[in-house]
């Protein structure tokens, strides 16, 4: 990519087959977090090899804790995956279990049809998804629609790999606080999420990640850490029941934590 002077003037930025207007008064927050939003429509068809296998240490960690969590429940399992991409919360889930219901919530379209092609091969559970943004969960005719589409309220909330690309306007606390809103009096919220120990952390995890990626990867200011998300789901009256930490490929740190209502 080449450096580009345009004062005062919009420029089509096009990246790794992604198209982007640019206007000058938009800062480069805005930019990336709409790169981002197109960023996983064009990476849909190797997402699960360059990033859910390439990220292995945190989604053997989530697959495992995801049957131990939804084993809780009686079939009809009901399910919300917020940011749900190509379906791995929907297989890990669901693999084995004979009823249920699924609701995946995703902005990119691509994602959205890869996961429908995992969902032919759970032909009992229903699968519905809905192409948007995680914040129309903030959207109370939205929530009575995932209620009356999985028949209650989800005994199983995920948010994996999810919570950094939530953008500024979308607001991440109010989003949890839909999250805890929605969720079964009984039920589990399962987050899985990545972070930077410091900024030389953050710097040498940069460095190795561009040489693969042409773009740069999330700001720490977008990451929470184990006790800062911790902290925000007290605030809505959440409470951490286990937390695992690990360390994914190129030193990316990571953890799967489950919530429940205190
Ligand atoms: C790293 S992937 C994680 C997908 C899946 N949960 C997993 O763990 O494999 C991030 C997903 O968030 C979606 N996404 C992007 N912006 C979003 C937003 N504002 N709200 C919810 N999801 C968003 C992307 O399209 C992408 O599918």
């Amino acid at each position: 990519m080449s450096e580009v002077e345009a004062r005062n003037a919009s420029i089509t930025l096009r990246l790794k087959g992604i198209e982007l207007d640019i206007e000058p008064q938009d800062s480069f927050q805005a930019n990336f977090s709409r790169y981002k939003e197109h960023e996983f429509n064009a990476f849909a068809a190797s997402y699960e090899r360059d990033f859910i296998r390439r990220n292995d240490a945190m989604y053997s960690v989530a697959a495992n804790t995801l049957k131990q969590e939804c084993a809780r429940y009686q079939d009809p399992l009901r399910m919300l995956d917020v940011g749900c991409g190509t379906g791995f919360g929907l297989r890990e889930t669901f693999a084995g279990r004979v009823g249920g219901g699924y609701f995946g919530i995703d902005p990119a379209e691509n994602m959205l049809q890869v996961l429908e092609r995992t969902a032919l091969s759970l032909p009992t559970i229903e699968v519905s998804t809905r192409q948007a943004k995680g914040g129309i969960l903030r959207i109370d005719s939205v929530q009575d629609e995932i209620i009356n589409t999985l028949g209650g309220r989800p005994q199983l909330i995920t948010w994996l790999a999810a919570m950094h690309v939530v953008n500024k306007h979308e607001q991440l606390g109010p989003l949890i606080g839909a999250t805890a809103e929605l969720l079964d009096r009984d039920g589990r919220v399962v987050i899985g999420n990545y972070y930077h120990n410091s900024a030389d952390d953050f710097e040498a995890f940069r460095q190795r990640y561009m040489q693969r990626m042409v773009h740069q990867p999330t700001p720490p200011c977008q990451l929470f850490n184990a006790s800062q998300m911790e902290a925000i789901l007290r605030t809505f009256w959440l409470e951490v029941i286990s937390c695992q930490e690990m360390v994914c490929t190129d030193g990316l740190r990571a953890y799967v934590m489950v919530a429940k209502h205190k």
